[in-house]
């Protein structure tokens, strides 16, 4: 195991379970956000997200589930994502041991998934947790929405004594509608689950302070840490691939090279593209199907 990083932006390559039991104190950590593989066969750089049986996965889970309960803070919040299929067992096992405050659906277009003969999953949910239902942060001003009936229709409630308007902002339901990371997004880096910065920004917004410790077990992208760094909270991201932590090192602006290599993002084909433009040159079609650059 490695750990990168700063004192306050810490990057640790190894396995979360054992990250969590050796590198991180008890009752230290003010928001966890985990995203675990989902056991769906998902190919994270080589490594085939898929358990030999459901009951291994969810007993693998459990484990980083109660170190996750451990590692929190007393007025701690814990935000927890996987499939759909296995979210009514996180549910079940968790609400003995927290207080489950929202179950939320993280829902998106996505005109990939055109199902025929059955209705395509479009939407991801998420457990919001806390330790402590009476002591925990929330701050719902920094994540308020538009409230349509009164910012757009400007409707008056007449049941009030006063009457008064509508509010025209409001804290979000539990129905969260943002979109997917897509390949000619800014944002985007090479991983298959990459979450988009708008859902770690209203969780880490509403569910921390500056300042505070927010941990990501399972960090791909480093998504968490690189909007907690944003947002002048202090992070620590954990990773088993070494592609996944150079994507960290660089995102999080920690290091320009790793292991001697220089840490640049992935030239995209569209870039590649626009930068043979700028540069004079030109995409040429061999015939045998090969794509050359060639002076104009
Ligand atoms: C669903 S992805 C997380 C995506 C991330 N939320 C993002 O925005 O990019 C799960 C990640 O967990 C990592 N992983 C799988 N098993 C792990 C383990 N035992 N310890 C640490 N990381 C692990 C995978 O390499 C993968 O990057």
């Amino acid at each position: 195991m490695e750990i990168l990083g700063t004192k306050n932006h810490k990057i640790i390559h190894g396995d979360a379970l054992e990250a969590m039991r050796t590198k991180i104190a008890d009752n230290s950590v003010d928001l966890i956000f985990a995203d675990p593989p989902y056991n769906i066969g998902k190919n994270f750089n080589g490594h085939l997200d898929k358990w030999a049986k459901d009951e291994d996965y969810l007993n693998w889970c459990y484990e980083w589930l109660d170190l996750c309960i451990k590692k929190l803070k007393p007025n701690g919040s814990f935000y927890v994502m996987t499939s759909t299929q296995f979210m009514p067992y996180f549910d079940i096992y968790l609400r003995n041991k927290l207080h489950i405050l929202s179950r939320l659906v993280w829902s998106y277009d996505s005109s990939g998934v055109q199902a025929k003969k059955y209705y395509g999953s479009m939407y991801e949910p998420i457990l919001f947790c806390a330790k402590d239902r009476n002591n925990y942060t929330f701050n719902a001003d920094d994540i308020l929405i538009e409230a349509k009936t009164g910012a757009k229709r400007k409707l008056i409630d007449y049941r009030k004594t006063v009457p008064t308007v509508y509010n025209s902002e409001k804290v979000p339901g539990n129905v969260w509608n943002f979109a997917r990371v897509r390949y000619r997004m800014d944002e985007y880096e090479n991983h298959p689950t990459q979450k988009p910065i708008a859902l770690l920004e209203r969780i880490i917004k509403a569910s921390s302070n500056k300042g505070d410790l927010v941990l990501d077990p399972f960090s791909g992208t480093f998504t968490t840490c690189f909007v907690a760094k944003e947002l002048g909270r202090n992070c620590i991201g954990i990773d088993l691939q070494e592609d996944y932590i150079k994507i960290g090192l660089r995102r999080l602006q920690l290091s320009n090279e790793h292991k001697g290599e220089k840490l640049q993002k992935e030239i995209r084909s569209f870039e590649t593209e626009k930068l043979a433009t700028t540069l004079n040159y030109k995409l040429f079609e061999e015939p045998d199907g090969k794509r050359i650059h060639g002076k104009y």
